[in-house]
């Protein structure tokens, strides 16, 4: 599976420009002194903010600190963050006393190149953790570019995080591209063998991880607490050990997942086990599902060790993530200080997951000898799971180009139940597909189609809304809600709303541009009918709609824009444009877009056909060097064709 590349810090032409910089310096401090007792987050954001302080950008700082509740508290300030960082980086850090108020504007709009401005602690708004489309506006507004570098939390929404890149063209740092090269490397393209080692208390918190794993890993070791389910769902004594009887049969699922996939899984032979859960336990070493009653497994035996560093030995990939027994517990830490001594003397790829597992290799002693070590605790296991991450799914992708198929279902589904039906139906067969995928669903399945989209490479897109935020403008629907609800994408004046509803070049470019405003990224129509097709007014009639529809909005803003070529004669009629018909306006529309801006934005523009396009006719269209992918009707509504269109 090709893995989908987006713009690094690098990719960004940021001198003179204001880049507003999302880091993690949610750092640990004293509760006393308030000094910051851990600051590797700071030191791990320094290559970007020293290659954003190199290259003459303006550079705009903002993350959170701590859970502040109510507004600003002077214990969650980033003072001692942006004081630390001073001192790592030998230049003076300006702190703002607010986060989107007068005194970060103004301390904004004075940086000289090379400056660093920090902004006040982002959680101080409850609107970034909302991701709420005035609060992201508001934030964007002070800078040019944005730059995700904070990974510890790319698994979240937020404002800072995600809705961002709704507003500015954006990229990442270099912490996060370093986990997307390691772990989004090893997960895309493996070498083999690629061994997974998967541990902590609960089989619960990893599903999801050995699920994904199963379709990618060639073996995969499991230790730590969630064993003992695994052990018991055979049927095997396991004493007092940790134990989710409710997950029995996925275990046993599991199992039988990896046995059809021959993926071999490597559960302990034996266990260290303790007559109590304590470090001066009495502890014995027993076969594994002979654990006497009374008795809890707090690590694997010796037999366990052999067998599992054997297979590490042998590995050219390795991902561990969750300890194999309790190493807190010295007496206990033989099994976890063994695997990470293993994966230590590899000369595998070997990445941490994160979290318990990143505090297990640092406290053992063996930080230096690992290839990465993931600095997310939540997003490294979202994103080893599969999960999309929003901070980092958000981001532009390097090479323009890749398809974008785009549904639009029209008033053809019923709401809410065939929405999901046809989310859940399509989320498999999607799933390791490299183009954008959205489905522009009717207004009422919204709520329902971005619950079954959660998670998963679908966005929805609306089919229509208006140009006014709010007002006395009975049966619209406002952009600012749609935003808020979590809608991606809006489709704006296709040919059905210009033909029934009376839309016009000038209502398409108002509502063009109010999308804009709250973060939608309107997928602008534009289309001859077939009368004007047989006069030749078909490019001077396409010519209008652009010029009409992109008036006044400003360069900067196309990377959140798509363009859809719908000839009316093609819609709906089964009648698709040849491939070579399509081609000829998709390229003429790029040329109106490098007259009217630039030639390198109309190259970056990503230009749809739409218009009866098929599971048969997609391929060909797609592979048109104008063409970057389709808004398909008919064809969307069934699972099975669209997959093969958005895999096309
Ligand atoms: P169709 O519709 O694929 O059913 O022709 C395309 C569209 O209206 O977007």
């Amino acid at each position: 599976m090709a893995m989908v590349q987006k713009k690094n810090v690098e990719d960004l032409n940021v001198a003179g420009k204001k880049v507003i910089v999302r880091v993690d310096f949610n750092v640990p401090l004293d509760k006393t002194t308030n000094e910051i007792t851990d600051d590797k987050r700071i030191k791990g954001a320094l290559p970007t903010i020293k290659y954003l302080v190199e290259n003459n950008a303006k550079v705009i700082l903002v993350s959170h600190l701590g859970r502040p509740k109510n507004g600003p508290e002077a214990k969650f300030s980033m003072k001692p963050a942006a004081d630390r960082l001073a001192e790592l980086i030998g230049k003076p850090v300006v702190l703002a006393s607010d986060v989107i108020g007068e005194d970060a504007k103004s301390k904004a709009a004075a940086l000289k190149e090379g400056e660093i401005l920090m902004l006040e602690n982002v959680r101080f708004h409850k609107e970034e953790t909302k991701n709420d489309p005035k609060f992201a506006a508001e934030l964007a507004s002070m800078a040019d570019l944005y730059v995700n570098d904070a990974f510890g939390t790319a698994h979240r929404a937020h404002a800072s995080t995600a809705g961002l890149a709704n507003f500015l063209p954006s990229a990442s740092g270099y912490l996060i591209q370093k986990e997307l090269d390691f772990i989004g490397g090893a997960l895309a393209n493996p070498k083999r063998p690629f061994v997974a080692i998967l541990g902590g208390s609960k089989v619960s918190d990893k599903i999801g991880v050995i699920s994904n794993l199963i379709d990618k890993a060639d073996t995969i070791i499991i230790g730590g607490g969630m064993a003992y389910t695994f052990a018991a769902a055979k049927g095997a004594s396991i004493g007092t050990s940790l134990c989710e009887p409710d997950k029995f049969d996925l275990a046993n699922e599991l199992v039988a997942k990896a046995e059809a996939k021959g993926v071999k899984l490597l559960l302990p032979v034996d266990t260290v086990c303790a007559d109590a859960f304590a470090e001066d336990a009495n502890s014995q070493v027993v076969e594994s599902g002979k654990i006497p009653d009374g008795w809890m497994g707090l690590d694997i035996g010796p037999k366990s060790i052999e067998l599992f560093s054997a297979e590490i030995a042998n590995a050219k990939t390795i991902i561990w993530n969750g300890p194999a027994g309790v190493f807190e517990f010295d007496k206990f830490a033989t099994g976890t200080r063994a695997l990470a001594k293993a994966i230590a003397d590899s000369d595998a790829i070997s990445i941490i997951g994160g979290g318990d597992s990143a505090a297990a290799i640092e406290k053992l002693g063996f930080a230096e000898k690992v290839s990465h070590i993931s600095t997310g605790g939540g997003a490294s296991l979202e994103f080893i799971e599969g999960k999309v991450l929003p901070g980092i799914d958000c981001l532009q992708d390097k090479e323009i180009g890749r398809t974008f198929a785009a549904g639009n279902w029209k008033m053809n589904c019923g709401c809410p139940d065939d929405a999901a039906k046809l989310i859940n139906e399509l989320k498999p067969l999607v799933k390791d597909a490299t183009s954008t995928i959205a489905l522009g669903v009717p207004f009422l399945a919204i709520p329902a189609a971005l619950e079954a989209a959660a998670y998963s490479n679908i966005k929805i897109a609306a089919q229509n809304c208006h140009f006014e935020e709010k007002g006395a403008f009975t049966g619209e629907i406002s952009p600012l809600w749609l935003a808020k609800m979590g809608v991606t994408y809006v489709i704006i004046g296709h040919s059905e709303r210009r033909e029934y509803f009376a839309e016009t070049d000038e209502t398409v470019n108002k509502k063009a541009k109010a999308a804009l405003s709250y973060g939608l990224k309107p997928i602008i129509c534009c289309g001859e009918s077939l009368a004007q097709r047989e006069a030749n007014e078909t490019f001077d009639w396409i010519k209008g709609q652009i010029i009409g529809a992109f008036k006044d909005i400003p360069a900067e803003k196309l990377c959140q824009i798509t363009i859809a070529y719908e000839p009316i004669w093609a819609i709906g009629t089964g009648k698709t444009a040849s491939d070579e018909q399509a081609q000829e306006v998709c390229a003429f529309i790029r040329g109106v877009i490098a007259e009217l801006y630039c030639d390198k934005c109309a190259a970056a523009m990503t230009i749809q056909y739409g218009g009866s396009v098929n599971a048969k006719t997609a391929a060909g269209l797609f592979s048109q060097k104008d063409i970057n992918g389709g808004l398909v009707g008919g064809a969307s509504l069934k699972a099975e064709d669209f997959s093969i269109i958005a895999l096309a």
